[in-house]
């Protein structure tokens, strides 16, 4: 679905930002993109989505070059959800909102079949459609800004750090809907995350950048136990991992795996 090639990329003036980037995920794989402040990931999941092009190197989105394609053409495969939704939304209600994303992705399709889409979506999310966006929590501005790109069925789901600012029932929320939307409909998704606890309860891969260059690739479970990669790449693991490895659990990554873990170490039955 996605495939990077040997991709490098500067800003003006500066030195490169991203270095020799090679991977590539497959269609319905949920990924992510870990690394510290400044390591280059939002400027790759820039490039993936074409809003900047490769200083060398190619990307390709199903197989195309993203050099060959157009904005609009892009936009109708790859949805792009920003870290703050407020630079997403800029209508006054929340089914004005749907429809403008949509007429920029789907016009040809007629205002009936958009009108329709819209009703579609609004009643997944919940949302009456006469919402004004901006009276919203932050949370529910996430969810206006999801729902808008959802509606156009994106096949790959860009997320630059979905859950900031977030409670943790909002962000259950957003997780739970995006994990849903994967796993149902197969949308190939890459998210940026800061939270290393949600992106153990709901990613199965996790690449690691640091300095603009790719550490590591590999299972989320696998890379969090590498203690020697998270100094390198400044990551703290997950609180469960961290306290599985130093009380010698290697297998015991949850709450019930821990609790079974340390009942058979005391010769008990698991619960
Ligand atoms: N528009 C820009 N112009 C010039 N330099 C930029 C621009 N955007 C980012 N940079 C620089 O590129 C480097 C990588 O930035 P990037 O935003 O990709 O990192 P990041 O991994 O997403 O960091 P964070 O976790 O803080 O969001 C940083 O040194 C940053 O200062
Ligand atoms: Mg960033």
């Amino acid at each position: 679905m996605i495939q990077l090639d040997q991709v490098s990329f500067a800003y003006p003036s500066q030195g490169p930002t991203v270095r020799d980037l090679s991977f590539h995920i497959r269609k319905g794989e949920f990924v992510a993109l870990l690394g510290a402040n400044g390591a280059g990931k939002t400027t790759t999941v820039r490039l993936i989505d074409g809003l900047i092009r490769p200083t060398s190197g190619r990307v390709l989105i199903g197989g195309a070059d993203t050099a060959g394609s157009s904005v609009s053409q892009r936009a109708r495969r790859v949805g792009f959800l920003f870290q703050n939704p407020d630079r997403q939304i800029c209508k006054n209600t929340v089914r004005e909102e749907i429809l403008f994303g949509l007429n920029a992705v789907r016009a040809e399709e007629g205002p009936e079949k958009l009108a329709a889409r819209t009703d579609r979506v609004l009643a997944d999310f919940g949302f009456t459609g006469d919402e004004e966006p901006f009276s919203l929590s932050r949370g529910q501005r996430q969810r206006v800004a999801l729902a808008s790109i959802l509606a156009a069925e994106p096949e790959v789901l860009i997320l630059d750090e979905p859950t900031t600012g977030l409670d943790y029932q909002e962000c259950c929320h957003i997780m739970d809907r995006i994990r849903r939307m994967n796993r149902e409909q197969q949308v190939t998704v890459i998210m940026v995350c800061h939270d290393m606890e949600v992106v153990l309860d709901y990613v199965d891969r996790a690449l690691v950048m640091a300095g603009g260059r790719l550490l590591a690739d590999g299972p989320v479970r696998q890379i969090f136990r590498d203690a020697a990669l998270m100094e390198r790449a400044s990551i703290l693991p997950p609180q469960m991992i961290d306290l599985s490895l130093r009380l010698d659990l290697p297998g015991a990554d949850s709450p019930e795996t821990m609790a079974d873990a340390i009942l058979a170490a005391k010769g008990g039955k698991p619960a």
